[in-house]
């Protein structure tokens, strides 16, 4: 959710910029500028829509200097437009600022600064901030650690000025990430890591309430109240390479092809298959802290929210605890019943999700012990909670999650078994069994993604669609959801993930040959079920495109079109079922000509409420 990246050094900054907007245009990208101090005046370039169009206005006027900030935006106070676009200026053209985040007393603060006289040129909240630390007096440092002062809500802000030409503040304050990268030639800002990538892997992630001093020299940490902090550089696991596409026509099609290393990479090294031993040091979730445990709530947004729906079934099944599962922005506001005995597991990709952030103030307010489930190292919910499990899926930039979801399937599926073993309620034998059929699974999405070529033919059949129904049952019915959610998002065709015994209450009135219905059917406790919905969409002349297993004889004459699933048990099949739905949302979007990796109105990272 919009994307800061800021340098100052011994580089030409301009086209410096340029460069790692383009690697951040995955968080926000409706429009996008650049501000350096060129020859001791500030100079801005901003334009509505992609970097792209940026580009084309820095060819015409290039931007040369040592120091600057660059933005791309995902709009939420005012429309995507130049005027809109950051960095925004203060009315002497002074200083500029880049902002991620919300100032909530935007308003307030706007009418006080135009009656003295300040002029607005944007509708964004932003454009407060120059005029703020324009009304204060001293340094660039002194003045913006003074403005901080009066700014009420979330943010991260990258600063430039042309009275210290060769300078950079950075401020954070609340969830939006903000980190420094050292680079031998210079110091970067930037909002997220994988745009500094090929120039650095040091980075330094500022904290709540720290603002960073950049120059040519070197720089310096201070909190909002001006005590220096000396914390070191961490190393970023990875490099620009896997950041990059590839080979492959789309991020989201490489990302899926990724799974197989991805879900081997999360569980290698933290199980023993002859002991049927799962173990999860780092999460400090043993002896007494365990035995603690009476209760367990999981709090997640987006697909990370379905996986933890799945979770909930894995955990029930396996520990036998009651498992509630809650939408973050919903569960922070509903004062939710939590106490010591209850364990918060919090679910998140990037680690920078506001409202997850939010849910998980909320339970530790509580004193419930909070563990997370993320992929991003060092991000902000892996900071504040009190144990982490990492999803090796490495940087998954496609807008729409898919390695994300399958690894924190995988994750889940460990800490369900090392907290059942731990519980006694998984003999080490069926532990084993399980473990055993994990380790399989890679070679099971590999076959999988082998025969992707006939979900494009089946892409191809949704893509006219008006809306599709998905269906699934038990621990299918997230996968319902997740699939429904995948091709909404990237292919804009209207879709809704129901449980397939709810259709009859409801949705069965949409069924039409307009609006296919996709039915996930793996052989398991719940087939026969499923079976029945099929004839009841199939009796009302509807179109029926089924996922079942390899050796479903049935499912032939009942379903327009089939693709064939290996077999696992069922705790674990959701992770195969996900690979098949990604892959159709994924054709029926590139077949309608839609732009796959950055759908319109979507952000990789939602920072904001
Ligand atoms: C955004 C993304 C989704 C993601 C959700 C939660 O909406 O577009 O793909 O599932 O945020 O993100 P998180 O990083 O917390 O998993």
């Amino acid at each position: 959710m919009c994307g800061i990246v800021g340098y100052v050094g011994e580089r030409d900054a301009g086209p410096v910029l340029l460069d790692c907007l383009k690697r951040l245009e995955y968080r926000g990208y409706d429009s996008a500028g650049v501000g350096v101090i060129q020859e001791g005046r500030l100079e801005l370039r901003r334009s509505a829509g992609k970097i792209l169009e940026l580009e084309r206005v820095m060819e015409q006027r290039p931007l040369h200097g040592r120091a600057g900030i660059a933005h791309t935006r995902w709009a939420t106070h005012g429309r995507p437009s130049a005027a809109n676009a950051h960095p925004h200026s203060d009315c002497a053209s002074s200083l500029a600022v880049v902002h991620n985040g919300i100032i909530e007393n935007h308003r307030s603060l706007r009418r006080a600064l135009e009656s003295q006289g300040h002029r607005f040129g944007s509708e964004t909240d932003t454009e407060v901030i120059p005029h703020l630390i324009e009304s204060r007096r001293g340094s660039i440092e002194a003045a913006t650690q003074e403005a901080v002062q009066e700014l009420e809500g979330d943010y991260a802000l990258g600063i430039i000025s042309r009275r210290e030409p060769e300078k950079l503040v950075a401020v954070r304050s609340g969830g939006p990430p903000l980190s420094v990268g050292f680079a031998p030639d210079g110091f970067f800002l930037t909002s997220d890591a994988s745009a500094i990538l090929p120039y650095t892997r040091e980075v330094l992630s500022l904290e709540e309430g720290e603002m960073a001093v950049l120059s040519r020299e070197g720089v310096r940490l201070v909190t909002f109240g001006g005590r220096a902090v000396d914390r070191p550089p961490t190393r970023v696991p990875w490099d620009a390479e896997t950041a990059q596409k590839g080979g492959f026509p789309h991020f989201m099609l490489k990302e899926i092809w990724e799974q197989p290393r991805a879900i081997r990479d999360t569980w290698g090294g933290r199980v023993d298959l002859e002991a049927g031993e799962v173990r999860l040091a780092e999460l400090g979730l043993e002896g007494e802290a365990l035995a603690r445990v009476r209760r367990i709530v999981l709090v997640a947004c987006g697909t990370s929210w379905h996986a933890s729906l799945v979770g909930k079934h894995v955990l029930e099944s396996l520990c036998r605890i009651p498992v509630e599962v809650d939408v973050a922005s919903e569960y922070r506001y509903r004062s939710p019943i939590v106490d010591p005995w209850t364990l918060t597991i919090a679910i998140s990709q990037s680690g920078e999700t506001a409202d997850t952030l939010g849910a998980v103030r909320e339970s530790r307010a509580r004193q419930s012990m909070v563990v997370a489930i993320c992929n991003v190292v060092g991000s902000t919910l892996a900071r504040e909670a009190d144990g982490v499990l990492y999803t090796h899926a490495g940087p998954e930039i496609g807008v729409a999650s898919t390695k994300a979801f399958t690894t924190q399937l995988v994750a889940l599926d460990l800490l369900a078994i090392h907290m059942a073993r731990a519980k006694g309620t998984l003999s080490p034998e069926a532990a084993r069994t399980l473990l055993h059929e994990l380790a399989e699974i890679p070679c099971l999405v590999e076959d999988m993604l082998g025969r992707a070529e006939g979900l494009r033919d089946l892409g191809a059949a949704l893509r006219s669609s008006r809306s599709v129904l998905y269906l699934g049952r038990g621990i299918q019915y997230p996968l319902a959801l997740e699939g429904a959610l995948k091709l909404k998002e990237i292919s804009y065709i209207h879709a809704e993930g129901y449980p397939a015994g709810e259709m009859k209450h409801g949705p069965i009135a949409l069924i039409d040959r307009a609006v296919p219905v996709v039915a996930i059917a793996p052989q398991g406790r719940l087939y026969e079920k499923t079976l029945s919905n099929i004839e009841e969409v199939r009796a009302r002349d509807g179109r029926v495109i089924a996922l079942a297993s390899e050796d479903d004889r049935e499912i032939a004459g009942k379903a327009d079109h089939v693709f064939r699933l290996p077999r696992t048990s069922e705790l674990l099949m959701p992770i195969l079922t996900a690979v098949p739905l990604q892959l159709l949302a994924y054709y029926a979007a590139v077949l309608r000509g839609c732009d796959v990796d950055q759908p319109r109105n979507l952000a990789k990272s939602v920072t904001v409420e």
